[in-house]
């Protein structure tokens, strides 16, 4: 639930009167997305991946297949990593260990590649594009690794997710009878935790995807509300707000450990998709709220001075939950008797208590929060998270009148990659670097 007193009043909004005027608003955006989710130019496929029943019993099934694996290398970036690795780090631990290997610095892979047993280990290959060359990078030592090591068996310990059509991936995986699951062409990066991306790994790990995608849907339901109902909009409207009124810093702070992956996705999912240089009509806009990772109670003892007493350019956004899957209780001590306050409590006990406190803390100093309340950190209420927190992008998009799916500076920074190595078709860039002086 959104508590709007936690927005305001100085700083932040008048919440029932901002929500009342933005009504019309919020609910032309909503009725703008659903019409444009029809049509696959317009990205918006992500919203019909929580109905994909066929793809989860498929996901299912090759994971149930999976005999002998202990461990899975998955190998991705950005959109194609943050999701099911802040998903794996909340949920996982009951099925085969997942590693990602989502940066190229030579050390920490040939340290993980040196713990791992090849003949129990899957390599889950993952892009969208099938070309980014830090993945295709990662599956190049991987694929030499696994045939060191198996022979003519590697094939059995290689899966490829990747577009239908696009890229290098794909035709590989045909020549070589490799499994394949696809990525819907019209779903971005970061928009595709709850396709094969996501739910592959995440299955592997013995996670419970089916409850990810019930919670998934139950976000989409939300975003079909009139706007007093629609939790999405509401918080996008609460963002949008909080930006034109200077809070331009757009922080995400759970308060768990589990969770504490989770703003790393969420900042993926933001920044590409709102920082942007033009409005939908070509003028120059340079919009987007630069969104901060925090993680509760941790950086209470870091970034929550800045919060409360530095500038006034951020709103808060706490995740709490309300109940633990275990507890410990706080035994007594004695010659301890100062911590008697302690005593016979429990650890969540104070977790919760420093959640309601430094969100009272900020609140007391003006500073604009709320708080999204789980019930517990299981998969349906993860699930429903993202979904929503992938609708509020959608439509703070609609909001800030910008293409929320598309990421053309990435784009650019992949480019002048492939002419620094010399890729074919580059030419011009790469000397457009050399005159640039960049090696
Ligand atoms: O969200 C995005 O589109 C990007 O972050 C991509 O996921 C990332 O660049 C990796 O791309 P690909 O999956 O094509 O390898």
């Amino acid at each position: 639930n959104l508590d709007a007193s936690r927005i305001g009043p100085d700083q932040g909004v008048e919440w029932s009167r901002e929500l009342e005027a933005a009504a019309p608003r919020l609910e032309a955006a909503r009725d703008a997305l659903w019409e444009r989710a029809g049509d696959p130019a317009a990205m918006l496929g992500w919203v019909h991946l929580p109905e994909a029943t066929d793809v989860l019993r498929s996901v299912q099934r090759f994971a149930l297949a999976q005999e002998g694996v202990r461990d899975v290398l998955v190998l991705g970036i950005g959109g194609s990593a943050l999701g099911a690795k802040a998903l794996d780090a909340a949920l996982g631990g009951s099925g085969a260990r997942l590693h990602f290997v989502d940066n190229v610095e030579p050390e920490p892979v040939a340290a993980l590649l040196d713990r791992l047993d090849p003949a129990a280990t899957l390599v889950n290959v993952i892009s969208k594009s099938g070309t980014t060359a830090e993945t295709m990078a990662a599956f190049l030592i991987a694929l030499d690794w696994l045939r060191r090591a198996l022979g003519p068996r590697w094939k059995d310990r290689v899966v490829v997710t990747t577009d239908p059509e696009r890229g290098v991936l794909r035709p590989y995986a045909e020549r070589h009878g490799l499994v394949a699951f696809e990525i819907p062409p019209d779903v971005g990066g970061r928009f595709s935790v709850f396709s094969p991306v996501g739910l592959l790994p995440l299955a592997l790990a013995g996670v419970d995807v089916a409850g990810l995608l019930a919670g998934a849907r139950m976000a989409g339901a939300l975003a079909r509300a009139d706007a007093a109902g629609n939790l999405p909009a509401q918080t996008a409207l609460a963002q949008y707000l909080a930006w034109r009124k200077g809070q331009r810093i757009s922080v995400l702070m759970p308060y768990s450990t589990r969770l504490a992956l989770l703003p790393a996705w969420f900042v993926q999912l933001h920044a590409e998709s709102l920082g942007k240089a033009y409005d939908r009509s070509g003028s120059r806009v340079h919009v987007g709220p630069t969104p901060l990772a925090a993680v509760g109670a941790t950086d209470q003892h870091a970034q929550v001075q800045l919060f409360r007493e530095g500038p006034f350019d951020k709103l808060v956004v706490f995740v709490r939950h309300q109940q633990a899957d275990r507890d410990l209780t706080l035994p007594a001590e004695e010659g301890l008797e100062e911590l008697g306050y302690l005593f016979g409590k429990s650890l969540f006990q104070l977790l919760r208590a420093e959640a309601a406190a430094t969100a009272h803390a900020l609140a007391e100093a003006r500073r604009p929060n709320y708080t999204i309340v789980l019930e517990q950190i299981d998969a349906y209420h993860l699930g429903w998270l993202l979904q929503h927190l992938m609708w509020q992008t959608a439509f703070l998009g609609e909001l800030f009148d910008v293409n929320a799916f598309d990421q053309p500076g990435v784009e650019l920074g992949k480019r002048y990659t492939y002419a620094l190595l010399g890729r074919p078709g580059y030419e011009e860039l790469a000397a457009e670097l050399a005159r640039a002086g960049v090696e």
